[in-house]
C-alpha cells in the first residue's frame, strides 16, 4: 500500500484531535497511523474516518524508526525531549508547540507563505507558527508582494481553545456556574473567562508585553520580513473556538481598499466577507470548523499615509495548528522532500 506512516503526539488534546480528523478529511496518504499522549491516556480511543478507531499509546515508549512522518502538539516542554529524539530515528516532526520556532536551524512555515524555507530542514523538525501570527500573514502575504509593509499594529481576541481542552472546560464550567451564582474560580486562566476578556496570554516579558504578544512579533520577523515593525496586544475572549484580529497596516508605497480586495480574491486561504451593512462580515462562531482565514471590514486607515485597517478571523484549531500541520506534511509530499521508510 502507498502511504505514509504517521504519528500523531498529543492525540487526545485540542490540536492533536483536529490533525486527526484533519488528515482523514484531506485523505493524506496513510500507510499506518498512530495516536500518542501521555501514560494518562494509554487505551483511550480516538476515530479516524468513520470506519477505524485508534488506540493511544504511551510516547515515552513509542519507537519512531519505522515512522515517516510525526505530527505534534503534546506541550513545549514534552516536544523538548521527544522531537529530537524522533527525528534522530528519522522521522520528519511537524512540530505545533513553540519550542522550536524561533532555533534559526529550524524552518517556521505556512505553506501559503514561505513554503521555499522547507528546503532547509536541517534536525529533521519543522515548526508551526503561532496561531495568532498564523492567520494574520496568511492575509499580509500577498499584500506585502504588492506594496511592501512597513509597520503593523494588531489587537487579539483569542478564543479559550487556544489554551487547550481545559482552557475550553473552563469557559464551559465556569459559564454554567454563573447560572446558578457559583463564584468562578479561575483555574487555568488569570481571572475570570466567562463574560470577561483577559489582556494577558502568556508570560510577561520584561518590557511589559507578554509572550504571545512577543511571538507576533518575532515570528512575523522570521516567516515574511525581518524588516516589518510589529506591535501586538494579545486577549483573551469568552469564544471557544476563533481567534480574531483588528489589523492595522502600514505600506511603503500606496494601496487602496480596493486594491487589497483584489488581491485578496486571488490570495490562497483568503475569502473576503465585507458587506457594509448589518452582519456583512464574519465572526469567530462562523469560522469555526472551517479552514479558511476570513477578512473584513476592510477600510482606509486616514491616521498614517499609506494605511489599510480590517478584521481577520480563523479556527485557531484548523489553520491556526492542526490544518496548517497537514498541509505542511502536504507540502513535503509534492516538493518530493519526504520518502517513505523501508517497511
Ligand atoms: N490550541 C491551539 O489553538 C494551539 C494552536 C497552535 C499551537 N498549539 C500548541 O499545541 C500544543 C498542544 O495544545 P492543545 O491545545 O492541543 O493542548 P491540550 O488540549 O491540553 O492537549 C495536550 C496534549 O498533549 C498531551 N501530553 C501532555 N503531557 C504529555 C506527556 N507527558 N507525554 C505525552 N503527551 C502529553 C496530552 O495527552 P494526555 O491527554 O495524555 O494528557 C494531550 O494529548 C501546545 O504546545 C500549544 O501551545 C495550540
Amino acid at each position: 500500500m502507498q502511504g505514509f506512516r504517521v504519528a500523531v503526539v498529543g492525540a487526545t488534546g485540542a490540536v492533536g484531535r483536529e490533525i486527526i480528523k484533519t488528515l482523514y478529511e484531506r485523505n493524506f496518504p496513510i500507510k499506518d497511523i498512530v495516536a500518542l499522549a501521555s501514560a494518562r491516556s494509554v487505551g483511550q480511543e480516538i476515530s479516524f474516518g468513520d470506519k477505524r478507531v485508534l488506540k493511544v499509546q504511551n510516547l515515552d515508549t513509542f519507537d519512531f524508526s519505522t515512522t515517516d512522518i510525526g505530527l505534534f502538539s503534546p506541550g513545549g516542554a514534552i516536544s523538548a525531549v521527544h522531537a529530537p529524539r524522533a527525528a534522530a530515528a528519522g522521522c520528519i516532526v511537524i512540530d505545533n508547540t513553540s519550542h522550536f520556532r524561533m532555533e534559526p536551524d529550524v524552518p517556521l512555515v505556512i505553506p501559503e507563505v514561505n513554503p521555499q524555507a522547507l528546503h532547509k530542514i536541517r534536525r529533521g523538525i519543522v515548526a508551526n507558527p503561532n496561531c495568532s501570527t498564523m492567520q494574520m500573514l496568511v492575509a499580509l502575504k500577498p499584500l506585502h508582494d504588492r506594496a511592501k509593509i512597513k509597520r503593523i499594529v494588531v489587537a487579539t481576541y483569542q478564543s479559550v481553545s487556544g489554551a487547550g481542552k481545559e482552557g475550553m472546560d473552563e469557559l464551559f464550567s465556569q459559564t454554567k456556574a454563573s447560572f446558578v451564582n457559583d463564584p468562578a474560580t479561575p483555574q487555568i486562566f488569570t481571572k475570570p473567562i466567562a463574560f470577561n476578556c483577559i489582556p494577558h496570554i502568556d508570560v510577561f516579558m520584561e518590557d511589559g508585553s507578554t509572550k504571545e504578544e512577543w511571538k507576533m512579533v518575532v515570528e512575523t520577523k522570521k516567516i515574511l520580513d525581518p524588516d516589518i515593525a510589529v506591535h501586538a496586544t494579545c486577549v483573551r475572549v469568552p469564544v471557544f473556538i476563533g481567534h480574531s484580529e483588528a489589523i492595522n497596516v502600514e505600506f511603503h508605497t500606496p494601496l487602496t481598499p480596493d486594491e487589497a480586495r483584489a488581491i485578496w480574491r486571488e490570495a490562497p486561504g483568503v475569502v473576503v466577507v465585507d458587506h457594509r451593512e448589518d452582519g456583512g462580515y464574519i465572526t469567530p462562531l462562523e469560522s469555526a470548523g472551517e479552514d479558511a482565514t476570513y477578512v473584513s471590514r476592510i477600510r482606509r486607515d486616514p491616521t498614517v499615509e499609506h494605511g489599510l485597517a480590517f478584521w481577520c478571523v480563523s479556527d485557531n484549531l484548523r489553520k491556526g495548528a492542526a490544518l496548517n500541520a497537514v498541509q505542511i506534511a502536504e507540502t513535503l509530499v509534492e516538493m518530493k522532500l519526504i520518502g517513505q521508510k523501508a517497511a
